[in-house]
């Protein structure tokens, strides 16, 4: 992980204009063309208009560390991630039914509940970390969707954490340095969540199915192993990236007092809107990979099959073609070209495109709403931002917020 402090990033190169608002841009991500460029082994995408095509593609997922995880000793299915084609959208249609907005809504009144608490306990305490916070309820949130919640021991968040741990690095190509150790607390790590959380569910639900992810994978006969790897994708899929989010779209708030007073006093379509806007300009997921099996034209040029894309979802999302001359500052309710979603390219397109966009955007705007209406809210310590390259994402850390009495005045 490099950890790099956003207010002394230098000055953004071509293809950015000016000042950028993104709290997370990764410069050394950026090349000096709009165009596919050979990076290493692999053709970076910088503009909007490739990344989109090769996500609606029919390409194979290169990243998130596709060839060791699609390879699991004693799995017959891949997870969802991996999949492709007719399986693929298969999977997809099946599994649509927990994340419609129907569904979602349904979700409500626990998603409020575990808010309240979180935020019940930031008063007790007086001061805490908002990642600690947003990552318990990311984790809850998603655990009751797959079904996770026949737990023999509290603390799952701790331990799903520790899958992103690693020093590993899901740019394909990339050559992974041997450590034993990182692979034993690795293979400590998943063996816990198995015992401890995964089992007691699978065990519950093969006695009584319910309306969750992993009863509807024991319909089609996964096996213990399988329901693994899918619950591992779903915990590193949906809840580190709904934690990040939710931390990032908090700092952006508290740092901007009339963003966040345009939002706390927004109808929920006006808060989704700068919710989705923050999302653009901080996409958590800040590369993804994808691989050609066949010759491909793509931007104009024509690459031979086994090409690997790396895709730069930062500078796509801020691509001024699309998002106007103003798109690295935080403008929600911009205007853009038909087809083109609001949080650009950040919940990814195409048949691999994020199944819990609607969920997230929910869950966060509930917990974010009932926090950031305090007005006695404030900041006791920025967070640092640094990276996660398993994932390519962002991690903000140390966002420590006081509400209520000061600790010293108690
Ligand atoms: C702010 C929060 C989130 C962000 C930024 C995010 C981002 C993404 C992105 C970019 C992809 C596409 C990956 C690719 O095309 O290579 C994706 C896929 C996925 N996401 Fe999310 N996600 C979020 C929340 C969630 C939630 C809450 C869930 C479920 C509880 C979820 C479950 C998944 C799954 C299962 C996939 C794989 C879909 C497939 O390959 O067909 N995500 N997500």
């Amino acid at each position: 992980m490099t950890v790099s402090n956003p207010e002394q990033q230098p000055a953004a190169t071509c293809p950015f204009s000016g000042n950028t608002e993104s709290l997370t841009r990764r410069h050394d991500r950026l090349l000096p063309t709009d165009d596919l460029t050979p990076k290493g082994t692999l053709i970076q995408a910088q503009s909007y208009a490739d990344s989109r095509d090769l996500l609606k593609g029919d390409f194979a997922q290169a990243g998130f560390l596709a060839r060791i995880a699609s390879n699991t000793k004693g799995s017959v299915h891949p997870p969802v991630l991996y999949m492709q084609g007719e399986e693929h959208t298969e999977m997809r249609r099946a599994t649509a039914k927990y994340f419609t907005p129907t569904a979602v809504n349904s979700y409500g009144p626990m998603i409020a509940e575990l808010a309240d608490d979180l935020i019940g306990q930031l008063v007790n305490k007086g001061e805490m970390n908002l990642d600690d916070l947003s990552l318990h309820l990311a984790v809850q949130v998603a655990s009751n969707v797959v079904g996770l919640t026949s737990s023999r021991l509290p603390g799952m968040e701790k331990r799903i954490e520790a899958f992103v741990g690693g020093k590993l690095d899901g740019e394909p190509g990339v050559t992974q340095k041997v450590s034993p150790v990182r692979d034993a607390a690795m293979g400590g790590a998943v063996g816990l969540f198995f015992m401890l959380d995964v089992k007691p569910a699978i065990e519950a639900r093969r006695k009584e199915r319910q309306d969750d992810l992993i009863s509807y994978l024991l319909d089609r006969d996964y096996s213990d192993q399988d329901i693994l790897t899918e619950c591992i994708t779903y915990a590193t899929a949906g809840m580190i990236t709904t934690r990040e989010f939710i931390t990032l779209a908090a700092y952006q708030m508290l740092l901007k007092p009339e963003l966040r007073a345009d939002y706390v006093h927004g109808t929920e379509k006006e808060r989704h809107a700068i919710l989705h806007e923050l999302l653009r300009l901080d996409p958590v997921v800040t590369m993804l990979y994808r691989r050609t099996d066949q010759d491909t034209d793509i931007g104009g040029q024509t690459f031979p099959a086994g090409t690997t894309f790396a895709l730069n979802i930062q500078t796509a999302n801020a691509d001024p073609a699309i998002m106007g001359d103003d798109a690295e500052q935080v403008c929600p309710h911009r205007t853009l070209p038909r087809g083109v979603q609001p949080q650009g390219l950040a919940f990814g397109d195409g048949p691999h495109r994020c199944p819990g966009a609607f969920l997230a955007i929910k869950e966060s705007d509930m917990f974010l709403r009932r926090l950031l209406l305090w007005n006695d809210l404030e900041i006791v310590n920025h967070p640092s931002v640094g990276y996660n390259e398993i994932v390519k994402g962002y991690e903000l850390r140390g966002l420590r917020l006081r509400l209520g009495t000061r600790k010293e005045d108690r």
